[in-house]
């Protein structure tokens, strides 16, 4: 018998000796033994309530139905916004905020400071349009970009408004005469 048994002898279980070894009486301590019947009574209510009665979700109706919040947050949000506007603003604000976009978007580097352009991009302040002359027009290559021919796309960049904002300050260049303005290209627009 080694040293350590020696002191455990009482609590040896007498007919569990295989070959010499001997085991000890070991219980876990009680808040342990606790927990584990807990969690046993926790696991049988779990089990009829979830998998027996089908009284809770499981995890495809939980997906479900928080999918389902999402829709309707997403419905609601489509729904409260307002329309994407078919015209440009003359809001002053709405000119102001485009004007300060225009050049937090750095989009002057290919435009030039007045919409006059440059090497890289056209004269905006022409009544010439590459891309079609139409507000909406506007609004879709600024969303969508040319990337083939330099221009980036901005979906990612500027919201509906923004957009909306920034296109209408484009716009209001029309007509500014700039200096060194670029030669016009594309359609003339009426
Ligand atoms: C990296 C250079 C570059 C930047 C930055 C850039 N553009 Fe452009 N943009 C271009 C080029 C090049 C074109 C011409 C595309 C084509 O030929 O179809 C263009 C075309 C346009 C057109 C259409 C012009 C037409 O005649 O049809 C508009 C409007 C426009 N850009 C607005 C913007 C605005 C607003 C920004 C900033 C948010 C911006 N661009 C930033 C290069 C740029």
């Amino acid at each position: 018998m080694s040293e350590d048994n020696k002191y455990h002898k009482g609590q040896l279980i007498e007919d569990h000796d295989f070959d010499g070894i001997q085991e000890l009486d070991n219980p876990p301590p009680p808040w342990l033994m606790y927990l584990f019947y807990v969690s046993v009574l926790f696991a049988v209510g779990y089990f009829i309530y979830y998998h027996m009665t089908d009284a809770g979700p499981n995890q495809v109706e939980e997906l479900q139905q928080e999918m389902a919040i999402v829709a309707k947050a997403e419905a609601k949000r489509i729904a409260d916004a307002p329309p994407a506007a078919t015209t440009a603003s003359t809001d002053a604000a709405d000119l102001e905020a485009g004007k300060i976009l225009y050049s937090e978007k750095a989009c002057f580097a290919c435009h030039g400071m007045n919409g006059e352009g440059n090497a890289i991009g056209p004269n905006v302040t022409d009544n010439s349009w590459i891309n079609g002359c139409d507000f909406t027009d506007v609004i879709k290559i600024i969303k969508n970009g040319v990337p083939a021919k330099g221009m980036t796309a901005y979906k990612d960049q500027l919201n509906q408004k923004q957009t909306e904002q920034i296109a209408s300050y484009v716009m209001s260049l029309v007509g500014s005469n700039p200096a060194n303005a670029k030669e016009a290209q594309g359609v003339i627009c009426e």
